[in-house]
């Protein structure tokens, strides 16, 4: 790899570290005037509006993560409708004082939705096969392209087995409005949390998702129609990925396209036209040139051997998975005064463990990348003090040698990947070093999600992007995790990354922190109302 490349890459990430002395680059102020719509509309007429879920699934929560319980179910809207509601539909409207707003399924930094989805679905009933992108505001499908029955039979005959396709993409400037060259960062960590919730969902329905990693960007582009869309300057939408979802029951699963499928979709016509998201927009040129940099070419195809491990015993979870599913939020206040139990602790650190057959790693981005320091400030019969938890145990003989020389490293448990490295009450450290925001000191622990970084950047640039991706997909396994246990979690986008290296003693960009998570009791906000997800459709 040209090695400007590279270093561009390093460039951007040392500019949007926040420091104690100067935050990344940002307006500075909230520019009401422009905020930018977070929904996307393309002002089609023939709008599919998807029937709303009467029932919720009954999938125990575990099922999220054991397939052997899910019976596969056939792909019709009533499904994919469903499939939708419970990863990327609304899950709440909040009030308060003559502003009211809308919350979702996924999370997102600053609530301000950067990610888009797509679907490439078969004909169903009345419905042509086509590109369709989906509107959680009105809970519905709107026409991008039709795609002619031939073409539809290419990608099944490719595939071997029934299914469809959905895409992500990012708009990078309604995260910049707010958080300026440091919000590339954030528009990735949503991908990964979007792209865990919908490798969740589908279990509720018996499928399974499949990343297609050897596709490039160009060709994500040509399948949904980008490439021929009329932006409007810096409202673009930038690709991320597509995936395949099929009967989880169908194992051998292409992780590309052929040239003949990719070039019949560039031929086709788009419908719609965007919605302009803001009067005017600022060029937070950085990110632009760094989505540049990242920008994935076509890859060889990757299959990832994650390995079979059996889960944390924990007490069984009285609620269903859609219950937790819906009940996901951020926790913004937390009780200190109150614990959580060290098997509970235990049994969240190990869901983040990549497994075969196990939703979400098992969409196969890429070879586990991403071990986490924690703040233990609040859980039962575990000290107080700094710990590290290793997703990937082969990390541990590179890792020890670039932390502090006097970290003892005692595992706390026979056969479980969790170390102590220092006792001690880390609440106010855990507080500055997150842009001093209190919910990382005072919760049960937070933590830091510290990723192999320098050489996978050196060897393959796009890979940035993915890194952010895998701690989004931990972040979203933290929050369900969380309500399953009767805590409540919150993501934190906002730290300042070396004072974090400097806890552990990094001398250089070997490892990063990417992001931050934090785990407690919650307090509520009484002040705020809450109305259903839906309340404002006249739909069932
Ligand atoms: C990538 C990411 C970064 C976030 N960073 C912070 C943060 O630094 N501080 C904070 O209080 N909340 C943070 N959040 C939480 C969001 O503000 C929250 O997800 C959003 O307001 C939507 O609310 P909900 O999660 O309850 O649906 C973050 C969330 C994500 C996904």
């Amino acid at each position: 790899m040209n090695k400007h490349v590279y270093r561009d890459i390093f460039r951007y990430h040392e500019e949007t570290k926040h420091r104690f002395d100067r935050y990344a680059r940002s307006p500075g102020f909230m520019d009401w005037q422009n905020q930018p719509n977070p929904f996307r509309f393309y002002g089609n007429k023939n709008i599919i509006y998807l029937p709303l879920l009467k029932n919720n699934p009954e999938a125990a929560y575990m099922d999220l993560y054991r397939r052997q319980n899910n019976t596969p179910k056939p792909f019709i809207l009533e499904h994919i409708a469903g499939f939708l509601e419970l990863s990327l539909g609304l899950s709440a409207w909040k009030a308060v004082s003559g502003s009211k707003w809308s919350l979702r399924i996924n999370p997102s930094s600053g609530n301000l939705h950067p990610t888009e989805a797509y679907l490439v679905i078969p004909p169903m009933g009345t419905i042509q096969a086509g590109v369709y992108h989906y509107n959680p505001l009105i809970h519905a499908l709107e026409p991008r392209i039709r795609v002619p029955a031939e073409t539809w039979d290419l990608l099944l005959k490719y595939f071997e087995t029934n299914g469809f396709l959905v895409g992500l993409s990012s708009i990078f400037w309604r995260e910049s409005w707010k958080y300026g060259e440091r919000a590339f960062r954030y528009c990735n960590h949503d991908v990964g949390h979007a792209l865990a919730a919908l490798s969740f969902s589908a279990n509720l329905w018996g499928w399974k998702m499949t990343f297609l990693n050897s596709l490039s960007d160009d060709d994500v582009e040509k399948i949904l129609g980008f490439d021929r869309t009329g932006w409007k300057r810096l409202e673009q939408e930038d690709p991320d990925l597509l995936c395949f979802v099929h009967s989880h029951q169908h194992q051998k699963v292409c992780r590309g396209l052929p040239e003949d499928i990719i070039s019949a979709f560039s031929d086709l016509a788009v419908e719609g036209k965007p919605n302009i998201l803001s009067k005017e927009n600022t060029d937070w040129e950085i990110i632009y040139q760094t989505s540049r940099l990242t920008r994935k070419p076509a890859t060889p195809e990757v299959h990832i051997d994650a390995g079979k491990r059996p889960f944390f015993a924990t007490s069984e979870i009285s609620l269903t998975a859609a219950e937790i599913i819906r009940q996901r939020r951020s926790a913004t206040d937390f009780n200190s005064e109150k614990s959580i139990p060290k098997g509970h602790f235990l049994a969240m650190l190990d869901k983040t463990i990549a497994r075969d057959d196990c939703a979400p790693f098992d969409i196969q981005l890429m070879e586990p990348s991403v071990n986490l320091l924690l703040f233990v400030h609040n859980v039962e019969s575990l000290d107080q003090g700094l710990y590290f938890f290793l997703r990937h145990q082969a990390d541990l003989d590179e890792m020890r040698p670039i932390f502090h020389p006097d970290f003892p490293w005692k595992q706390v448990q026979k056969g479980f990947p969790l170390y102590l490295l220092k006792r001690g009450n880390f609440r106010h450290d855990a507080i500055e070093v997150s842009c001093h925001q209190e919910i990382a000191g005072y919760s049960a622990f937070s933590l830091g999600m510290i990723t192999k970084f320098r050489n996978i950047i050196k060897k393959e640039a796009y890979r940035y992007r993915h890194l952010f991706w895998e701690t989004g997909m931990i972040g979203q396994i933290l929050y369900l995790e969380a309500e399953a246990h009767g805590a409540r979690g919150t993501g934190i986008g906002c730290f300042f990354d070396d004072a974090v290296h400097d806890i552990m003693g990094f001398k250089d960009n070997t490892w990063q922190s990417l992001y931050h998570f934090t785990v407690g009791v919650p307090i509520e906000d009484p002040r705020l109302t809450t109305y259903p997800a839906y309340h404002h459709l006249q739909r069932t």
